[in-house]
């Protein structure tokens, strides 16, 4: 996989039942973190790393992914004739022009290998990122993806980001075994869905960042249901493992669980913290509130 990646899928078919209601007609993907969709900070990611192709897997219900990634004509006149040029370029820029966006629709939420393999047609025979954007990662640096492409570029391998979880929680996670783990990277020997404490081969877990090689199509097609009676993406990696080389990679940034309530509180006061406008008055409110708590 010499081959540098430039096309990237976005799994959002799922169903978001952890924040129901909001998901009821919101997608998870779109609830924002200050003021951008977390979808949007995943392609933002996606771009920085290279690709110039974002291949979305829907479902019917979630047109506001769509939507948003649309022109928005009515608004953007609105906005040119009021003179409001900053917000114009922020609703223009959600995509650059040099990339473009595929939508692809998963009929039946049968799992995150199946929605993987819904991109098949658009990816073809070739390296692929996928990104889930409820994980959403923050760093300083260059971006999670950015660090996993150079390193699948380097080291010929597909790659998959991992972070060390507590013990107790590998259950909720796909846990990697690894040989000659130097820190930063390691070739996988194996891989579990949701493993119990006793049984965990390792406390890495793998987190939603992944540089996959087209090879990966034809596993998921054999693919049978399993954890969930789901059709796991992790379960085709195992079988990737028999024939290639695959690293996890300890990206380095901080991940967010956004799918989850707690992980997107904890993102929101993050970025608050970290934005140029809003700083100040988040740390002034938190400090208020912490107080009066
Ligand atoms: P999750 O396991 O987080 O499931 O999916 P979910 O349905 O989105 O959320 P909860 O657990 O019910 O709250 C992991 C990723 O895989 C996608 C999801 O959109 C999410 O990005 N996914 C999952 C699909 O696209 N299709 C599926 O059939 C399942």
């Amino acid at each position: 996989m010499t081959q540098r990646i430039r096309k990237a899928v976005f799994p959002v078919a799922g169903l978001g039942t952890r924040f129901l209601p909001a998901t009821k007609t919101v997608p998870k993907e779109m609830l924002p973190v200050v003021d951008k969709p977390l979808i949007q900070y995943a392609v933002d990611e996606a771009i920085e790393a290279g690709c110039d192709t974002m291949v979305f897997v829907t479902n019917r219900y979630k047109h506001a992914v769509a939507d948003y990634f649309d022109k928005a004509y009515e608004l953007e006149q609105k906005l040119e004739k009021a003179g409001k040029s900053e917000l114009l370029a922020l609703i223009r820029d959600v995509l650059p022009r040099h990339v473009r966006a595929v939508f692809v629709t998963q009929t039946e939420a049968l799992g995150l290998g199946h929605a993987v393999l819904c991109a098949k047609p658009v990816i073809g025979n070739e390296p692929f990122a996928v990104l889930l954007a409820d994980d959403l990662i923050w760093n300083k640096g260059p971006g999670a993806l950015r660090q996993m492409a150079d390193c699948a570029e380097r080291e010929n391998a597909s790659v998959i980001a991992v972070q060390d979880v507590p013990r107790e929680q590998t259950g909720s996670y796909g846990i990697v075994a690894t040989e000659n783990f130097n820190h930063r990277q390691g070739v996988i020997s194996a891989i579990v869905e949701k493993p119990k404490p006793e049984v965990a081969p390792s406390n890495l877990a793998v987190v939603g960042r992944y540089v996959l090689s087209g090879r990966i199509f034809d596993l998921l097609e054999k693919t049978k249901p399993g954890a969930g009676g789901e059709i796991q993406l992790t379960d085709a990696i195992a079988a990737l493992l028999k024939e290639e080389k695959a690293l996890a990679y300890r990206f380095e940034g901080r991940r967010f669980d956004c799918g989850s309530r707690i992980g997107l509180i904890e993102a929101t006061i993050q970025y608050a913290l970290d934005h140029g406008d809003l700083a100040d008055a988040a740390r002034e409110y938190m400090t208020q509130a912490l107080k009066g708590a």
